[in-house]
């Protein structure tokens, strides 16, 4: 038996140069908004990200890291469809899909789920916990009436909490909760990969470890890629393997999470490195 073979990849859908086929590639994307209020140093112009290549492998944990405005949502919103690229070219399971119909749009959608910074986006204030739950399942047409209620139990039970809470509106629940629910939410069609665009920012700082934890938890069981997007570069050196550093709309770092942790190239990171204690609660990583 070949090595290949020993260690997986031949079974995977192989590229050209023999590497797994990526989930997301990210080829030279630039995203520019216009903007109503210009001056004359800005006219009118956001370059929110400049030429960004990237990659996200199947079974992989990827973290981008970069202060508030240097591209880190807009860059989330390539990847999961939710905004066209200015230029360059998004694939798919090596599928070009930069300029997508409305049927690849709603692959994308189910097959890449979007964890949010403030889970009410993700949730409507008015529908119970099982309602929300039920309905991506019902919108897709998922299974019949006693496997979608099944299929409900389990996510609660995933996102570790309890079946009672099936029954309560999002309003009735703590912050720490409505992020499992929106997680739970995320996970209801089975995707391969979840964006997760500063899940624990919003959250209390004693609650931020556990839903850390607990997106680390269900990556590994389910054997689900994720991106992990924040400002906090040591919650991402927890979390990933390989980590992208952006400044104003650049990767200015990519590698291993070992590689730039131990040997950072750019002076951005250098300064990220040095600045801020960890935002984390203490407990988590020891
Ligand atoms: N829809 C939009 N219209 C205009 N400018 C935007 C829009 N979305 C983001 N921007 C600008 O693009 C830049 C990058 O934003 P964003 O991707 O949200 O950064 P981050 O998530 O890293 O904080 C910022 O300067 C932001 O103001
Ligand atoms: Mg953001």
């Amino acid at each position: 038996m070949s090595d290949e073979k020993l260690n997986g990849t031949a079974a995977a859908p192989a590229g050209a140069d023999g590497e797994p086929t990526p989930i997301i590639f990210l080829d030279d994307i630039r995203v520019t908004f216009k903007t109503r209020t210009g001056s004359i140093l800005h006219p009118n112009k956001v370059q929110a990200v400049r030429g960004l290549t990237l990659k996200l492998m199947p079974g992989q944990t990827l973290g981008i890291v970069g202060e508030s405005g240097c591209g880190k949502s807009t860059t989330a919103n390539v990847m999961c469809g939710l905004q066209q690229p200015t230029s360059g070219r998004v694939f798919f399971k090596g599928k070009d899909v930069t300029k997508r119909t409305a049927a690849e749009r709603r692959l994308i959608g189910r097959v890449i789920s979007v964890v949010f910074q403030d889970p009410a986006t993700a949730l409507n204030a008015r529908m119970s916990v099982h309602d929300q739950l039920m309905d991506p399942l019902v919108v897709h047409k998922i299974g019949d009436k006693a496997s979608r209620e099944a299929r409900v139990q389990e996510l609660i039970e995933m996102v570790g909490l309890p079946g009672s809470v099936l029954d309560a509106l999002p309003g009735q629940l703590s912050g720490g909760q409505r992020q499992r629910v929106a997680i739970a939410r995320a996970l209801s069609l089975k995707p391969d990969a979840i964006i997760a665009d500063e899940p624990t920012s919003a959250l209390d700082v004693s609650v931020r470890a556990q839903i850390l934890n607990l997106l680390m938890d269900l990556k590994r069981d389910l054997g689900l890629s994720m991106v992990f997007i924040s400002h906090d570069i040591q919650t991402v050196r927890y979390i990933s393997d390989r980590i992208i550093v952006m400044n104003a709309g650049v990767a200015v770092e990519n590698g291993t999470a070992e590689e730039v942790f131990s040997n950072p190239k750019d002076e951005y990171t250098k300064l990220l490195l040095g600045a801020a204690p960890s935002l984390l609660h203490p407990e988590l990583g020891k």
